[in-house]
């Protein structure tokens, strides 16, 4: 039994140019838009302000600075990956192509925590923001009960808490505290977005492409007007002073809040899950990663550094804290539209990633490894959407059972991980096969590989045991699903 079996490049590369039922209607601009739509959502809307106030202060700039740097690292590594092997499977063909199948099947595994658990985690996060908005501005109330993660005490201005040890929600101070059943929005939303991916491709991108423009616009409004009330003493001190814990300020705390925002960059890979929907995906892969990424990474740095400008640091642990810029900055009445913007580009960022696991799910399925059932395309839409239904299901439930912080360290660091492997990947595969044809070929493979895999690594490192020990679990459940079914109905094994 051969667990490193691989499939060529060249059966890969035919593979990717027959007919395998799917519509091929993505150009440059819309594999670009498809990105920024991954992109832009929880981290910058949410975390830029836990991180100024919990990690990092003034310097959460920094720590946006070196996740992307590490995020760039990996993006050219995809890049060339995707531009030699347009397949829908993403890091794991990849993995396959060059590491073996075992190696393949591990990161299609962890894959599953970067898109479905990362769909689960932002439609956590779009609940917070659907239900404060229609609460708070409409008048509207969701009864606390389905409001949030079960056991989550929810107060009477909707934030949750969890309950001190040994305490009940009713008997917290500062209530009255309501028992959470279960978080009814995160499920309707990830429903909604299931239903419209099963419909189409092309629909699906076109409604991508009017929430890309609305967030960005959000965004670009946001820095325009809030710049002019930076108070540059807020900058003051740029890294605080380390408070005792690793994570708490110094220049510990910023790399730890890199780790934490890292979280805002995942994404721009899911580009190269359209692959087999591009129309030149030999050009137009890399076009569309890197330029994404790069689009975004600009973004954030200015609005971090507008955001700790405008008000001091230490207020920014809110759940929406650019809308609090934009209320400090007199500017009242954007913070409405930034609710609004940062709802609908929370729903593109649940599209992209479900779309992103149904079509890893595809190309794991036509290798065998996962039944072919998982493959099956909609005659008349054209989408696996048999995939698609199982892929909002699996999602939707822990969307109404966890919290941000459980759901979002864990994907973190399976991204990291498949980052990390991608990366050793690139370099693996110029030494085995350094003659094949690369439509794109990575700058100074020789350092930018290494670098992403060792940055990678770095962020990984800071990331709590509690989520080591996750990741772990999540592996040999794996392994497990692996050598009881993929080992023996592989094609390769055939
Ligand atoms: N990058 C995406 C976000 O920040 C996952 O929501």
């Amino acid at each position: 039994m051969n667990l490193f079996r691989r499939k060529s490049i060249e059966a890969l590369q035919m593979e990717a140019a027959g007919d395998h039922g799917l519509k091929r209607a993505l150009g440059p601009v819309n594999l670009t838009l498809l990105g920024v739509g991954a992109i832009i959502g929880t981290g910058i809307f949410v975390l830029t302000g836990t991180v100024a106030a919990q990690n990092a202060g003034p310097a959460v700039v920094l720590s946006f600075v070196f996740a992307g740097v590490a995020s760039v690292f990996a993006a050219l590594c995809y890049s060339e990956f995707a531009a030699l092997v347009p397949i829908a499977g993403s890091a794991y063909t990849y993995g396959y192509a060059t590491l073996g199948e075992l190696f393949g099947w591990i990161i299609g595994w962890d894959l599953i925590l970067e898109y479905a658990l990362s769909a689960t985690t932002v439609a956590i996060g779009w609940s917070g923001y659907v239900v404060s908005f229609l609460g708070k501005t409409l008048g509207i109330h969701i009864p606390a009960a389905f409001a949030a993660a079960r056991g989550l005490c929810v107060g009477p201005d909707l934030s949750a808490i969890a309950a001190t040890a040994g305490a009940t929600c009713a008997s917290m101070p500062g209530g009255p505290y309501t028992t959470a059943i279960f978080n009814m929005p995160a499920v309707i939303i990830v429903a909604l977005v299931t239903a419209l991916l099963v419909v189409g491709i092309k629909e699906s991108a076109n409604l991508n492409n009017v929430i890309v423009f609305i967030k960005v616009a959000v965004v670009i409004i946001f820095i325009a007007l809030a710049a002019g009330h930076v108070a540059p003493e807020n900058w003051h001190p740029f890294i605080p002073p380390n408070e005792g814990a690793r994570d708490a300020f110094g220049f510990t705390g910023v790399v730890a809040g890199a780790g934490v925002v890292f979280f805002a960059y995942i994404g721009f890979d899911s580009v190269s899950t359209a692959a087999q929907e591009a129309k030149n995906p030999q050009r137009d892969m890399p076009i569309g990663i890197i330029t994404s990424l790069l689009i975004c990474t600009v973004l954030y740095i200015i609005v971090a550094a507008i955001a700790t400008g405008v008000v001091p640091y230490r207020e920014l642990n809110v759940p929406d804290p650019i809308a609090l810029v934009a209320d400090r900055a007199g500017l009242g009445w954007i913070a409405g539209l930034i609710k609004v913007g940062a709802i609908a580009g929370l729903s593109s960022v649940i599209l992209v990633q479900l779309y992103g696991q149904s079509r890893v799910f595809f190309a794991m399925s036509n290798d065998g490894l996962l039944p072919p059932v998982v493959a099956k395309v909609h005659p008349k839409f054209r989408t696996p959407w048999i995939t698609q239904i199982i892929v909002g299901i699996a999602v939707a439930i822990p969307a109404g059972f966890m919290t941000v912080r459980e759901a979002g360290s864990l994907v973190s660091i399976g991204t990291l991980l498949a980052f990390a492997i991608v990366s050793a990947g690139v370099l693996v595969l110029r030494i085995r096969e350094p003659n094949l044809k690369r439509p794109f070929k990575t700058p100074f493979v020789w350092f930018v590989a290494p670098m992403g895999v060792l940055s990678s690594a770095y962020l990984m490192y800071y990331l709590p045991w509690k989520t080591w020990e996750r990741l772990i679990i999540w592996l040999v459940i794996g392994m497990v699903v692996y050598f009881a079914y993929g080992i023996r109905k592989s094609k390769l094994a055939a």
